[in-house]
């Protein structure tokens, strides 16, 4: 079917998967606590901080942009052209967003998004990544569609 489970245990703290799904890519990120709580600092800086805008699920609209606040699940598709963003870390991120360590950044383009996918004001991208439909089965198992 055009539903893709995935198993989310072995995602450690810090990392990033990628799965497909619908002939697109899934991002899955197993967000840390210092992570989350470092969120709300950027909010000033987005142009949709509290997901307003239309695209995203109810599900979606929080500071966390998910269901869990540690997993983070988004399409990794830029919404300005469709480039693919790189996951910037370890501080490489603060080359484009001053005192922000970790983000995403499309190179096509300059488009800058938090770790919930939100974009940052004065870029191409219009909205923030996608979240697409998901729903957990059970602590180990999300299931993306
Ligand atoms: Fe990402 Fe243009 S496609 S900034």
């Amino acid at each position: 079917g055009a539903d893709v489970e995935v198993d989310i245990s072995g995602i450690q703290v810090g990392q990033l998967i990628r799965v497909m799904w619908r002939s697109k890519p899934v991002w899955i990120v197993r967000r840390s606590p210092e992570l989350i709580a470092s969120l709300a600092a950027v909010e000033s800086e987005l142009r949709d901080p509290n997901s307003e805008v239309e695209q995203q699920p109810a599900y979606a609209q929080n500071q966390y942009r998910s269901i869990k606040e540690e997993y983070l699940v988004l399409v990794g598709i830029c919404t300005h052209l469709g480039c693919s963003p790189q996951h910037l870390t370890d501080g490489d991120f603060a080359e484009h967003a001053e005192g922000v360590s970790e983000g995403f950044f499309c190179p096509c383009h300059g488009s800058k998004f938090d770790m919930a996918g939100r974009v940052f004001q004065g870029v191409p991208a219009p909205y923030n990544l996608v979240v697409p439909p998901y729903m957990f089965v059970d602590d180990n198992n999300i299931i993306i569609g």
